[in-house]
């Protein structure tokens, strides 16, 4: 996969908090303007990377499998081994974080009066404590910026000397170059001393060495962490930087002496020589974080966010210097009004404007720099565009701000009190995705011969290949969503019973309120709710009229005994057509079926949103309410297939300018109020993998006849064979789906790729739908006759080409007539691209357009 998209996908997303201006401005007042104190839920985005970072979702599942025994938890093991492994280092001393691990060496290696000389001030207090004072010895002016002064390193007295430390990215944003490391150890060695190393930055280090030394070039990442690492005695790492955990930290030596002398004490500041002041949890994700530095492309990845940030602010000469995982801005530049507390007073601004935070939480100084950094793989680049574009805006309004007033005498940034604040009026409109990534799913990587032979194998039917052979999974939208924490969190509390239950409580309740139906039904998925339906309204020679069809709701009809008729607009069959409501139905075909058959025979018409096999094609309001009022002077009820209903009312918002200020919300529940009942499979809108249901708006006797057919096929009426896990994820995925920014960025993401595809003229089904762009295979292909089966050839070929999985949609789902043998030749041969929700950033949808262009050319 090329690296234009992360090489993994989103499997947790956290819901961020979305404030108003003036909700800032009283928090900023009731924190004195020290953003250290916001409260989190006053918080959009957190601007720190320590600890902040995503997890994968093998170190998301370590949270489960701690061994939480005092002493020799397997975790320990696991985490030894992998330090051993990567870093060289047999001797461990596991500690709660990075502090932990200084104060242990300090407290132990330090002689009374001696030094540590250091690149950063890391040691300082604790040097200062326990022994001898830090001496800092800054670069020279050409050497690398992290780099000891090896001038001043002649003129130490070596007998004052304790120990070096060096941190290989000092302060955050000052690499250290792998020559400084190898003369320092020479002096070291020379003179027996020891080097102490932090390498909890160290992938940045070791790129930012790659490339500023020609020797480096085309070596891995950790293969130079490798080399920095060799060249030291000691080792002092936080776990919570570039192995992505919450806490932890060790430290590791070639030195047994050092080593025995850090277990004796370790018992005393820490915990024991096997836990250190970590949960078994802690050092597996550990353990697992550590691991997965040797998946090159993720490393590559955090790497490429922190130069797309840089990239954007460069472009605007916002004054900064890139760092290990973000910017620091320089703030006597940036604020060139402002006198004094200008770091605290950017952060205010800020927050002010975007409900983003940055932190200071040093000693109490006149900070040069205000760190602007980037949590690891748990933003998109679309949402860094867009701070980017915050610091813009504030760089340019920069004449408005003034400095902030200290009202009290802090020794600590976090004690801080000021007064005084700039005071915006328009808050930034994020536009992005409203969610951070919490955990994500490695994806297959494939090259090109393995496809070709996965694909032959699977009989060049997408359906057939395997999840590990697929980079990017457009199969389907369906139960394939991330769902949230909170989502995660209520199935972890459910209390599981197939009887009377609190998930079935709420998951009814909340349907009632959001539809304004009375009777809700749990059914394990889509399908079983469209089995009972068909089952309880229509009797055999029933005529069922549709919006074009699903295939399991046409299916089920007809084993019902009933016979589907199509009664949408006739644009919904030109896939060229720009037709905004291609969804609509036709009145005309309604009206000329309901004289033909008479009203008793059609049982209800079935009216689907969003019509997927249109293309995700949208009715507009007017629609539905017409036909309510056709259809309810005839008395045939209507029975919404409303599986994508939340992205028909965000179609409606977005191309009715009657609803452009109207919430998702009261859209939907008017939507509803055209109908009498409707199925959904929960498994799209409703955000969960699993679950679905029967809605009644009234008819106690349908409901009274569904719930029999429910006891035989499905499960109890409390649970519908789901359990009360899914319930309850459901019920919070109800909450999610009618949110507008999360609706609003669901369907721009859709409309963003099919923008990429038609601005390159790829034949594609117009307009672009809500969860899913159409190509058009006979015009893609137009060489190949449709009983060559143009669109599973595209499929296959897109596979084959890049990994991405599609559907196939055409002269293969049609089928065969029975009878003759021969191929339907449907009108429609399609590839559908389905987006799964809130699993794929832009920059997927780019790599995605970028291929498909490619194979069109
Ligand atoms: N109705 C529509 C419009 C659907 O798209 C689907 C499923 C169903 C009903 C059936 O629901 O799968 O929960 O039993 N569509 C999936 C798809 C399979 O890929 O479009 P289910």
């Amino acid at each position: 996969m090329l690296l234009i998209a992360e090489p993994h996908k989103i499997k947790t997303i956290r819901n961020v908090a979305v404030t108003t201006i003036s909700d800032r401005r009283q928090a900023l007042q009731k924190v004195y303007y020290n953003t250290f104190w916001l409260p989190q839920d006053k918080v959009t985005f957190e601007m720190t990377a320590n600890g902040t970072s995503a997890m994968s979702q093998e170190q998301l599942g370590e949270q489960f499998l701690g061994d939480e025994a005092y002493a020799g938890a397997k975790n320990f093991y696991d985490l030894e081994r992998e330090i051993k492994e990567i870093f060289g280092f047999g001797f461990v001393v596991p500690t709660h974080n990075i502090l932990g691990s200084i104060k242990l060496l300090t407290r132990t290696q330090l002689r009374e009066g001696s030094v540590v000389v250091s690149n950063c001030g890391r040691p300082v207090d604790l040097a200062g404590e326990f022994g001898g004072p830090t001496q800092i010895i800054a670069a020279e002016k050409g050497d690398i910026a992290g780099d000891l002064n090896l001038k001043k390193l002649e003129s130490l007295s070596a007998d004052k000397v304790n120990f070096f430390f060096v941190d290989v990215m000092a302060e955050g944003y000052k690499p250290v170059s792998l020559g400084n490391l190898a003369k320092l150890r020479e002096w070291c060695k020379s003179h027996k001393k020891f080097l102490v190393i932090d390498l909890s930055n160290g992938v940045a280090a070791a790129a930012h060495s790659r490339s500023h030394d020609p020797s480096l070039k085309g070596k891995k990442l950790m293969e130079i962490v490798r080399m920095m690492a060799d060249t030291a005695d000691v080792m002092v790492y936080d776990l919570a930087e570039d192995a992505r955990c919450k806490v932890g930290g060790f430290i590791g030596t070639k030195n047994e002496k050092i080593f025995e002398a850090c277990l004796n004490e370790v018992v005393v500041y820490e915990g024991l020589h096997t836990y250190g002041g970590m949960t078994g949890r802690a050092m597996g994700i550990g353990a697992r974080g550590l691991a997965e530095l040797k998946k090159e492309e993720q490393l590559e990845w955090v790497l490429k966010q922190v130069d797309h940030l840089a990239g954007l602010l460069e472009k605007e000469k916002i004054p900064f210097v890139k760092g290990a995982n973000g910017v620091f801005i320089d703030v006597e530049k940036f604020l060139t009004n402002c006198k004094e507390n200008r770091a605290q007073t950017l952060a205010a601004a800020i927050y002010h404007k975007s409900g983003m935070r940055c932190v200071l939480s040093n000693r109490f100084r006149e900070e040069a720099f205000l760190p602007f950094l980037l949590p690891r793989l748990s933003l998109t680049n679309l949402q860094i565009s867009k701070m980017a574009g915050v610091l813009s805006w504030i760089y340019a309004s920069h004449d408005q701000i003034t400095s902030l007033q200290l009202i009290n005498k802090p020794a600590w940034h976090d004690e801080a009190r000021y007064r005084g604040a700039p005071d915006f009026t328009l808050p930034w409109d994020w536009n992005c995705e409203p969610y951070v990534i919490h955990s994500f799913e490695r994806v297959g990587l494939t090259d090109q011969r393995e496809r070709e032979k996965a694909v032959k194998e699977a009989g060049y039917n997408t359906f057939l290949l395997r999840s590990d052979q697929v980079s990017i999974d457009f199969l389907t939208d369906s139960g394939t969503a991330a769902q949230s924490v909170i989502q995660w969190g209520r199935m972890i509390e459910a209390s599981e019973t197939q009887a009377g239950n609190h998930g079935y409580d709420e998951f009814v309740s909340s349907l009632q309120e959001i539809l304004g139906y009375k009777f809700i039904i749990p059914t394990h998925q889509g399908r079983a709710a469209e089995h009972i339906l068909s089952q309880v309204l229509i009797k055999k020679g029933d005529i069922v009229p549709g919006n074009m069809y699903f295939t399991t709701t046409k299916l089920h009809q007809e084993i019902a005994g009933g016979e589907f008729a199509d009664v949408i607009v006739d644009e919904a069959h030109d896939p060229q057509s720009t037709f905004p409501w291609k969804g609509n139905i036709d009145l005309q075909k309604m009206e000329n079926l309901i004289e033909k058959y008479g009203p008793k025979r059609l049982p209800y018409i079935s009216f689907e949103m969003s019509v997927n096999l249109a293309g995700g094609q949208p009715f507009s309001m007017d629609n539905a309410r017409d036909l309510y009022k056709l259809s309810s002077k005839h008395d045939i009820p209507v029975m919404f297939d409303a599986t994508r209903a939340v992205e028909n009312a965000n179609m409606i918002q977005r191309l009715d300018e009657r609803y452009h200020h109207i919430p998702i919300k009261a859209i939907l529940f008017e939507m509803m109020q055209y109908g009498d009942g409707c199925t959904m499979s929960s498994k799209k809108d409703c955000l969960v993998n699993m679950g679905g249901f029967l809605a009644f708006r009234d008819n106690e006797e349908w409901y009274k006849k569904s719930l029999e057919l429910l006891r035989q096929y499905e499960g109890t009426t409390a649970t519908g064979g789901l359990c009360v896990a899914d319930l309850l994820a459901l019920t919070q995925g109800i909450r999610e789906m009618a949110d507008d920014n999360y609706i609003r960025s669901r369907i721009d993401a859709t409309h963003y790729l099919g923008k990429l595809l038609k601005d390159a003229e790829v034949p594609i089904v117009e307009p672009p739908g809500s969860h899913a762009i159409f190509l058009d295979a006979k015009r893609f292909l137009p060489h190949l006759d449709q009983d060559e089966y143009p669109a599973q050839a595209l499929a296959a070929a897109i596979y084959e080409k890049s990994g991405i999985r599609t559907m196939e949609r055409g002269n293969v789902s049609k089928g065969r007539n029975p009878k003759t043998g021969k191929n339907y030749r449907p009108a429609l041969e399609l590839v559908r691209l389905t987006i799964p929700r809130r699993v794929y950033t832009h920059n997927h949808m780019e790599l995605v357009a970028a291929t498909i262009i490619d194979l069109y050319k």
